[in-house]
Formats: C-alpha cells, structure tokens, sequence
C-alpha cells in the first residue's frame, strides 16, 4: 500500500534505477557490483525513494551491457553471486527500499545454452524453433528486410561459412542478441519459470525488456516501404506491438497476483500513449513508462501536449502515468535542456515539476546529482550501438562521483589502486559529488531529497491523490501548470521571462523567487486555498 493506505504502494512511488556496473564497484576490478550496492543502500534510503530498479545482472558475455542473457537464473560474476543478491533485497527491505529487478523476454544471448543447442542441432530441428531461424532469401541475403535497432540488417548467418547450413537468426538488437520465438509455446513456459524464479527470491516487481516486442508478425513479412517510424530504441511495426502479446502479460499479472502482496510489473513498451496504455489494462501490466515525455526537449507546448496526452489516455484507461525524464538508453536531462548552467537550473526545475506530477516516477542514478550527458571519447566507447549505428549511449553511463576527492575514482571503487572503471570519468566529475552536494543547502541533491519528503508528506497527509484527474494549462508567458486536487499546483516556468504563480503557500521552489515571481527554468509547488 502507499501511505495513504488505499492504493498499491507502485502507485505514488519513486523508483531509483541503478545501473550496477556503474553505481559502486566494491571489489575495485573496475565494474559495479551487488556488494557496491549493498554498501550504498544507506543512501538510497536516504534520500526517500520507495523502490529500486536493478538493470540487469543475470548471467551474460556483457556485449549489451547484461541485456544480453545466458542464464536467466544466476547472477553473472561480475556482478557477485545469488548469495549477494537476496543479502541485497534483505538489506533493502530492512530499510524499507523495495526491489524491482530487469527480465529481458524478448532476445537472449548467443551464449545462452538454448541457443547454442539451436545452431548445433541444424536447419529445422525442433531447437531452432525456440528462436527465429530462416533461410537467406533469393538473393542470398538476410529472410527479410528488417533492420537491426542497433543499425544493419537484423539478421545473420547461424553457421556464417557453412555450405549446408544455410540458415540466418533474427535479432532486433546486436547479433549476440537472438530474438525468442513466442509463437513457440514452450518459450511462454521457459519465461513463467523465470519469473516465478524471481519473485520467489523475494523482489517486489519486474521491469520488463522491450516489453511491446515478444511477437512479430505472423511470418516474418518484408517492412517494405512501410513508413519508418522507426525513431531512437522504436523498431519496425511488424516486430513490436502485435495482438498476442497481451496475453503474455495476462499470464504474467495472474502470476504476480499469486504473491501476497502482489507484486509489480511495469513494462518497456517504447510505443505512443493509446497504444501503451493497451498494455495496462486491469488485467496485464500495473505500470509502462511514458516514453513520449522522455523524448522531449525544453519546449513548453511539446510538455503541454504530451501531459494533456498522457491525461487523456489516462482518464480514457483508469492507468497512471509513469513519469521518467532519464533511464540508461536516453540523453542526460541537464544536457538535453541546453547544457551548462542553463541545462542545470532546468534539470532541477524539471525534476521538481516530474515528482509534483500524479502518478509514480522513476530516477536515474546521478539524475539527483544533475549529471550531465559525458563526452566519452571513441576509443572508450563500448556501447554495441556505437560500433553498427555511431550512437552511443555511453555517456550517461559513467560511473557515479561519490566523493570530491580523486581518491579511488572519486569513491567509485571501494579498494584502494582498484582498476580504472569501466567507462572514464571525466575533469571535474568531483564538483558533481554525493558528499559536496550532501553538505550544499542549495544543490540539486538537497532538492531531490526535500522533494521526496514533502511529496511522502502530502500524500501520506490526503493532499495528493493520484488517482484523482489533473488539469493542465500554459499560460502565454511559458508557464506551464497541472492543477490537481487538493488545490496542489505544479508550476514550471518554461519562458524567457519571470512569471507570476498562483495565489497560495509555496512548499517548494527549485530556485528562489523573483519580486515574488517564477524566475525562468524553475518549478514550484504552489498549496492553493
Ligand atoms: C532496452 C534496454 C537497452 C537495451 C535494449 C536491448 O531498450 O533498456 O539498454 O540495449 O533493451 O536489450
């Protein structure tokens, strides 16, 4: 339950993504880790959030970061051990954190022994019907024309110089990554066995991989010149989206309705809000992230359309908004509002006016600390995008700064001469530290953490029901506001001019007030009546 005692807890809360290989590497070999984890949960309790979400560290060769997975069931060594997994979810739950941990459904790895048996069992075995194997068509090239999401073709040769072996697998993503074949019943089992694997080792709720890709169009038919509406992660109409899939999720909901309490189940369903909001109906997911929101810039009619969007689907289909500026695959919000300066005061404002919003929201690691967008030099790069497509979501990756001083990669590594991590930090990394911020009344750490108090407040108090329907407007000078009940009122100040804010009490304020006026690229809290 939330604290307002009558709605799932998922309802009201806010979810910190933790990316582990970036967040705190415990045994200094470079790498985050679950123990680095474990040693940090003080401070993700400290600031207030109700839940974490683990990307993923199952078992994996890493071409994609771990969502590329060869055993479902195990933690990879890299990151430690089953063991150092449950010692995190009770350490997490003893401070009340909840954990919601990464399933990725749609593509395995290469390495993964299902598939291995596949291309060792030949054209047409009942192995490779687990999968989507195909012959070259006529030309001799790929079955069909659909392209990789990562850049290419997404298809190669399972045995590529074989004379006889003439098949190809499909993989939406890099090749290390094969597409499962839900049309193939027995991969519906294969992942119900995995997610009651997890839920039996105690974690609160799953997040779900490319959630609107588990089936494709019937056949595999070429795109042809279908319009591409293919933008960022968005991938080919025939391969996402399609009618079978919600019964998956059907299978899915009653599973996590077996566990007292039930648990969460919130999808990556990349798609527009009427064609997200499918996903959860009552009985299929609890939770899809608004991915329209996360795609916009500092632009105040693109904000007014997507939450009167967001609004609209909402009152139509009875499910919240999932709220999320950042996550692991998008732009840094500090540097996609302008960078700099500018970048920051509107990273803040932004944040201040997400967690005003009705419904629950999730926080990427250093998106409290305002971390901008890292220029990671080629060289280091190490995004499987990057080598097919030249787009790296590197840079919002970098390990997170926990002290201002050098030391152990600004604190990264907990072992002293520990490797150099994974990705480099950059200069300067330090001035954007956990203990600096920690001490500075005025940073953007000290917000987030006075944000999420007063938030639990005013619905732990009956202020804010998220349920209840909001009203959203923009006046002519760029402000930006949802009215909610309880006489709650986000402003935002998305002009070049300051503003005045409705009549009433201020609870919070990302920047300080003008001759009693918005200044631009803040937010405010206003309690009216
Ligand atoms: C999701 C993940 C992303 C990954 C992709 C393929 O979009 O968030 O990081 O590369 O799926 O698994």
């Amino acid at each position: 339950m939330s604290p307002d005692g009558r709605s799932p807890w998922w309802e009201t809360a806010v979810v910190y993504e933790v990316y582990p290989r970036s967040f705190a590497d415990s045994n200094g070999d470079g790498v985050g880790d679950l123990r680095g984890v474990i040693d940090r949960l003080p401070y993700l309790a400290s600031l207030g959030v109700d839940a974490v979400w683990l990307t993923p560290f199952q078992t994996s060769p890493q071409v994609d970061q771990g969502y590329d997975v060869s055993d479902y069931c195990d933690v990879d060594p890299l990151f430690g051990t089953l063991g150092d997994l449950e010692d995190l979810i009770a350490g997490a739950h003893e401070l009340r954190l909840r954990i919601i941990v990464d399933l990725v459904p749609n593509h395995a790895s290469v390495e993964h022994p299902l598939f291995r048996a596949a291309v060792a069992a030949g054209p047409g075995s009942e192995e490779r019907s687990l999968f989507h194997f195909a012959p070259g068509g006529s030309d001799g090239g790929p079955p069909n024309d659909w392209p990789s999401v990562f850049g290419g073709s997404a298809w190669t040769r399972a045995v590529p110089d074989s004379a006889e072996d003439l098949d190809w697998y499909l993989h939406l993503f890099a090749p290390a990554q094969p597409d499962w074949n839900w049309r193939n019943r027995a991969v519906g089992d294969f992942f119900e066995e995995v997610l009651r694997f997890w839920l039996d080792r105690g974690v609160d709720g799953v997040r779900i991989d490319v959630a609107h890709g588990l089936f494709k169009a019937e056949g595999l038919p070429d795109m042809g010149d279908l319009p591409p509406r293919a933008d960022g992660l968005r991938i080919n109409p025939l391969a996402r989206d399609q009618e079978e899939v919600h019964d998956v999720y059907r299978r899915w909901r009653r599973v996590a309705e077996e566990y007292a309490p039930p648990r969460l189940l919130v999808g990556e369903v990349n798609l527009p809000p009427d064609r997200a909001a499918r996903f959860t109906r009552p009985d299929e997911l609890h939770q899809s992230f608004a991915f329209t929101f996360m795609g916009i810039g500092w632009d105040a009619d693109a904000w007014l359309r997507v939450a009167e969007e967001l609004e609209r689907v909402r009152r139509q289909s009875g499910s919240l908004p999932t709220w999320a500026l950042e996550n692991h695959d998008v732009q840094r919000a500090v540097t996609r509002f302008g960078g700099g300066q500018v970048g920051e005061w509107r990273a803040r404002a932004a944040l201040v006016a997400m967690l005003g919003f009705p419904g629950c929201a999730y926080v990427f690691q250093g998106q409290e600390l305002g971390l901008p967008g890292v220029d990671v030099p080629d060289a280091a790069k190490r995004d499987p995008m990057w080598e097919r497509a030249r787009v790296s979501r590197d840079g919002v990756r970098v390990p997170l700064p926990w002290t201002a001083a050098a030391d152990g990669f600004h604190g990264f590594s907990g072992v002293r001469d520990g490797a150099r991590p994974w990705l480099p930090q950059p200069e300067g990394w330090g001035l954007c530290a956990v203990d600096g911020q920690g001490q500075d009344s005025a940073s953007m750490l000290t917000l987030f953490r006075q944000a999420i108090r007063m938030r639990r407040a005013l619905v732990g108090d009956g202020t804010l029901r998220s349920g209840d329907p909001a009203e959203w407007s923009l006046t002519p000078g760029g402000l930006l506001l949802c009215r909610r009940s309880g006489g709650f009122v986000v402003a935002l100040a998305m002009g070049d001019q300051d503003v005045p804010i409705p009549d009433g009490r201020i609870v919070l304020c990302s920047a300080p007030l003008v001759s009693g006026q918005l200044p631009p690229d803040a937010a405010a809290w206003v309690l009216t009546g």
